[in-house]
Order: structure tokens, then C-alpha cells, then sequence
């Protein structure tokens, strides 16, 4: 059935942007139309956009989103936008050597959105960069589901 899903992406070093940039690749070979956003410079206008969201953000500072984050989540935090209509998947990126913030920066984007009111859908992905697994495998395995998912919810909709 399929649809838009917007990336939004958080990152420092690339890593997030990597997975994202495979998560866009084997969705648009299931049919998917992924469009892939950097967070700089992003404003709330982005919900506007059609489709689902998916935030893919890994962690800096103590727990913080990463710098190309920090504008649009703190723009987020004080201007609190109804988002009822917007729905949502988290990819967290962290070290769980940072045990008291791990994968923070993902969770941080979570806590909000679900406060101004929009609705997650399944579980986030968290990748851990201290684990053997790579964190683009993880990703694209996890976002095949969760589109499977967004699927279902669609035909169950339709029914
Ligand atoms: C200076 C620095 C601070 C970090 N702080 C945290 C942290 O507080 N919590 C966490 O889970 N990971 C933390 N990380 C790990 C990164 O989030 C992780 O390596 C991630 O995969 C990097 O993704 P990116 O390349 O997209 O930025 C930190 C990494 C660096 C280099």
C-alpha cells in the first residue's frame, strides 16, 4: 500500500544520516516515497508535510540532541505546536558507555512529540555503537517492520 515517510535527521558525525540514507534506498524498493531532511534549520512547519515521520537522531553532550538538532527541538520545546495529527517513529542513536544518557538524544525528541500530542507508532529503534551490530543493519531491519506496520494500521483503516 505504502505512502511518504519523512526522515527527519539529527547527527553529528553521519551516522544517523547513513542509516537514514539506507532506510530511504530499501523502502523506495518496497514502494515507499522516503524523503530525507536534516534537521538544520528545520521549523514545526515541517508537519505539514504529508506522510509519517520518522526522527533518526543519535546523542552529544550529556544526553543532548546533536548540534543540527538543537534548533528545531528547542524551536519544538518552547513554541508547543498541537501535533494530534502527526504520527511518529524514533531511530535512537547512542554509546551505552554514556550508561546515564544512553541513546538520549532520541528519547529527548520522543518525550516531546508525544507531549505536543502526537502518536508513536511501535517501539523506537535504539542502536548502541558500543554492540558488535552495525547501526545502518539495524536500522533498515527495524524500519521494514515498522512500515509493515504502518501498512496494516492503513488497510485496517481502509477496512
Ligand atoms: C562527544 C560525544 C558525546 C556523546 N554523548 C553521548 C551520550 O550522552 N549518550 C549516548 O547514548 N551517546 C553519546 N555519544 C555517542 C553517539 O551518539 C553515537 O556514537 C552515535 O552513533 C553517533 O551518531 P552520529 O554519527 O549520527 O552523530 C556521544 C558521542 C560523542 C563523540
Amino acid at each position: 500500500m505504502a505512502g511518504t515517510i519523512n526522515i527527519l535527521v539529527g547527527t553529528m558525525t553521519g551516522t544517523a544520516e547513513i542509516v537514514a540514507e539506507d532506510i530511504q534506498e530499501a523502502l523506495g524498493e518496497e514502494g515507499w516515497t522516503v524523503e530525507l531532511i536534516l534537521m538544520d534549520d528545520l521549523e514545526e512547519s515541517v508537519f505539514a508535510r504529508t506522510g509519517t515521520f520518522l526522527i533518526c537522531s543519535s546523542t552529544y553532550g550529556q544526553g543532548d540532541v546533536p548540534d543540527n538538532a538543537m534548533g528545531f527541538y528547542e524551536a519544538l520545546k518552547k513554541s508547543r505546536p498541537d501535533l494530534g495529527y502527526v504520527r511518529y517513529g524514533v531511530i535512537a542513536l547512542g554509546d551505552s558507555t554514556y550508561h546515564d544518557t544512553f541513546s538520549f538524544g532520541g528519547k529527548r525528541f520522543d518525550e516531546l512529540l508525544t507531549e505536543l500530542g502526537a502518536q508513536r507508532i511501535g517501539e523506537s529503534c535504539v542502536h548502541d555503537a558500543s554492540s558488535d551490530e552495525v547501526a545502518e543493519e539495524i536500522g533498515v531491519a527495524w524500519a521494514k517492520a515498522w512500515a509493515g506496520r504502518l501498512d496494516e494500521e492503513k488497510a485496517d483503516a481502509a477496512d
